[in-house]
């Protein structure tokens, strides 16, 4: 997806926002540890992903839990995950949570209204 090539502890913030939902679960993990890994202690992680109440988490088909393809949206050919706030905060544990909401707004890539989880994560 990206280039990890960088030293551990190297960033004092990333912003990954709408992007990891297009892995596989394993994917998802892989991504969600190299952001963990390159952030430094005190270094801030802005992160969002759809939610499993957005409206498109029942379209198309499952191809994982909660991973579905050809979802009604013009990038559904792609795989989209839809997160339960358990689940992000489990990948991302022992973080601190500065910021946590479920936001609501019109999608960019559906005639919907977009559940977004967006989060603000401190490593400590
Ligand atoms: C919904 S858009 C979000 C764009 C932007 N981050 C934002 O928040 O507005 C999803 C983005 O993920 C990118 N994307 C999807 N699968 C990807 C992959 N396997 N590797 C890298 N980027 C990917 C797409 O190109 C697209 O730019």
């Amino acid at each position: 997806m990206w280039d990890f090539s960088y030293n551990r502890n190297y960033f004092d913030g990333i912003i990954s926002t709408l992007v990891v939902e297009h892995g596989l679960r394993k994917q998802i993990v892989k991504w969600c540890e190299d952001m963990k890994n390159i952030l430094k202690p005190g270094g801030i992680l802005a992160f969002a992903v759809p939610s499993i109440k957005d409206p498109r988490a029942s379209s198309g088909y499952e191809i994982e839990k909660n991973t579905r393809m050809n979802t009604n949206q013009i990038d559904g050919d792609i795989p989209h995950h839809f997160f339960t706030n358990q689940e992000i905060e489990s990948l991302f544990r022992g973080y601190k949570i500065l910021y946590k909401k479920l936001q609501s707004r019109p999608s960019a890539t559906a005639d919907v209204t977009a559940e977004h989880w967006e989060y603000l994560f401190q490593k400590v």
